[in-house]
């Protein structure tokens, strides 16, 4: 059987780096979108090419993508991990890297998909619907965007068989991070602490979502979010604070109180 081709948006780096290994390993071609060169552990990848491309110059973008579908074959996924992380305007960058290019590449691949699976995979963050106030208001609206241009082309796509889905991580530890943390012992403890499945999340879990996405074992599943997050956000953040501070709510102290009595 033929493997199947996928194009990682952002695959060079960080989470994107792990998805691309987690799908060479999993038998997958794989190429791969950036502006700068891989490191040597996607260069050695065995069926992995890279091309450089600024996703926000939409014509060299175009370019670039029917040159790989000619040398390469036609996709079955099309996963995209690219953030704004420029000096430039924030708002403008956000926009341009995280929307329009994501819309501009939908767009020209959508007839472009071989037979079998075929699935977009989106990576947004659980800041489509939580706000950290230290990233800005464009990362915000993007990730909100992104989830809800998923469930249009979700619909729009489905009768040609395309499912389209995100993933929306947590913070998770990517090999660029893993000594902010380990620097950081106290606040370590405090995420871990926080979170119901009691840890930090890696960069290689996220990508095995990605994997079940774009996979036959995920083939009715279309227009969904899925958050990688061991539970963090689920939880009441009032709840959280009396569980760090360990302050009993009020119910709680009175029952203590009556019992005492
Ligand atoms: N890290 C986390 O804990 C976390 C949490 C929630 C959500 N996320 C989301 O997960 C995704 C990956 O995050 P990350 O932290 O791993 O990102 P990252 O390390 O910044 O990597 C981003 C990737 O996109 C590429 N890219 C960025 N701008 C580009 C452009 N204009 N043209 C072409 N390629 C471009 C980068 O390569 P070049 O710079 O070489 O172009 C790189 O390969 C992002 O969508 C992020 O919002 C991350």
């Amino acid at each position: 059987m033929k493997a199947p081709h996928s194009l990682i948006v952002g695959g060079t780096r960080g989470i994107g780096r792990e998805v691309t290994c987690c799908l060479a390993a999993k038998g997958h071609q794989v190429s791969i979108l950036a502006r700068r060169l891989p490191g040597n552990t996607v260069k050695r990848l065995p069926r992995s090419r890279y091309w450089s491309v600024d996703l926000t110059d939409a014509a060299l973008l175009a370019k670039t993508f029917m040159e790989i579908v000619e040398k390469r074959g036609k996709i079955n996924n099309l996963i995209f991990l690219q953030r704004y992380r420029g000096d430039s305007d924030a708002w403008q960058g956000e926009m341009d890297t995280s929307l329009t290019a994501t819309k501009n590449l939908v767009e020209l691949a959508a007839d472009r998909f071989a037979p079998g699976e075929k699935s977009i995979v989106i990576i947004s963050s659980i800041n489509a619907s939580l706000i950290v106030p230290y990233l800005p208001v464009g990362y915000h609206a993007a990730k909100a965007a992104l989830c809800q241009m998923v469930r249009y082309w979700a619909v729009l796509l489905g009768p040609r068989g395309i499912r389209v889905n995100s993933v929306s991580p947590g913070t998770v530890l990517k090999e660029e991070s893993k000594a902010y943390f380990l620097d950081n012992p106290k606040l370590s403890a405090l995420y871990c602490r926080m979170t119901p499945l009691g840890r930090i999340g890696r960069a290689s879990e996220v990508a095995e979502v990605v994997a079940f996405l774009c996979g036959a074992q995920s083939s009715f599943v279309t227009g969904q979010d899925i958050v990688v997050d061991g539970g963090l956000s689920l939880q009441w953040q009032e709840s959280l604070v009396r569980e760090m501070l360990r302050v009993p709510n009020e119910g709680a102290a009175k029952a203590k109180k009556r019992n005492k009595s």
